[in-house]
């Protein structure tokens, strides 16, 4: 078979198997097991496959047709424009997680920020902060060893481990000092709604998922323990759910933060709240 009719083969059982967007997953695995860019396959259509070529693609396809995530196959995902590990030890990064660091690189001032990452999964949020603010000092923490460990596996990949630290701790229990900047995308997701999560989602980790009933109760914790982590003025970065800013935006009021708002994510939705302390 050749380059281009492996990759209708592969669109049209990704189709069968509700794969969303099935030719950029069918090109993303071809590039992956033959080693090149997805745009030098355009390049290459007309190319015949060796069997040695194809065979890793058989077990890749399977897999992401029974609804493993493509940046778990891939073994990595692209977030702010770094590289970084992707597996099932932490949550598979978003894009709306892309836009909450692209906030706030636009509203640090002080570039020699210290900065606190809560829920730190695989180290995206503070890793790609560390990489926009060479002179900041960031701590990331999370209640998860497996998690902390793909972390630091991307610190060393991206030569960060002497600029970010990384600790276990649940919420601020084991965190000393006080940082400009707490910024925390936890699990938002009430436990009620598992159903309606699809395929690949529920391969992340469930502690990265899941608060409690309601979902917000861990970001309300967050927001109930925070003033003690943020410096006079500091600010308060969070990722929430669909459908809790009102709640939340109120929380932040009745706790005594000031310069509370909201800002939405590229669809529309009401996803990110700032507010500072003290
Ligand atoms: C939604 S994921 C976010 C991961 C990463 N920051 C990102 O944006 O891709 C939430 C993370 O919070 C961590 N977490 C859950 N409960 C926690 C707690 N009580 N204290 C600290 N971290 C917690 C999970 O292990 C998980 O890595």
């Amino acid at each position: 078979m050749t380059v281009l009719q492996v990759l209708q083969a592969t669109t049209a059982y990704f189709k069968k198997h509700s794969v969303e967007n099935p030719r950029l997953n069918a090109e993303h695995l071809l590039a992956h097991v033959l080693g090149r860019k997805r745009i030098e396959l355009y390049l290459e259509f007309e190319r015949v496959l060796t069997e040695s070529e194809l065979a890793p693609l058989r077990d890749l396809v399977k897999r992401r047709g029974e609804g493993e995530p493509l940046q778990h196959l891939l073994g990595t995902v692209e977030f702010c424009g770094l590289t970084f590990l992707c597996d099932k030890r932490a949550m598979v990064p978003r894009s709306e997680t892309e836009e909450l660091v692209e906030l706030i690189e636009s509203r640090i001032e002080n570039r020699k920020s210290k900065i606190e990452d809560v829920g730190t999964g695989s180290g995206v949020i503070a890793l790609s902060l560390a990489m926009k603010f060479p002179e900041a000092e960031i701590l990331g923490i999370d209640i998860s060893d497996d998690a902390l460990a793909l972390a630091q596996e991307n610190a060393a990949r991206l030569k960060l481990v002497d600029r970010v630290r990384f600790l276990k701790s649940n919420l601020f229990e084991n965190v000393d000092g006080t940082f400009d900047l707490v910024v925390a995308n936890l699990p938002y997701i009430s436990t009620q709604d598992h159903h309606t999560l699809s395929r690949e989602v529920l391969h992340d980790p469930a502690v990265a998922l899941f608060a409690s009933a309601r979902g917000d109760e861990l970001v309300r914790e967050l927001i109930a323990q925070a003033p003690s982590q943020l410096r006079p003025g500091g600010m308060l970065a969070l990722e929430i759910g669909i459908d809790q800013g009102d709640a939340l935006f109120s929380a932040l009021a009745e706790k005594n933060y000031r310069d509370i708002y909201s800002k939405t994510d590229y669809s529309g939705v009401t996803r990110f709240l700032f507010a500072r302390y003290g």
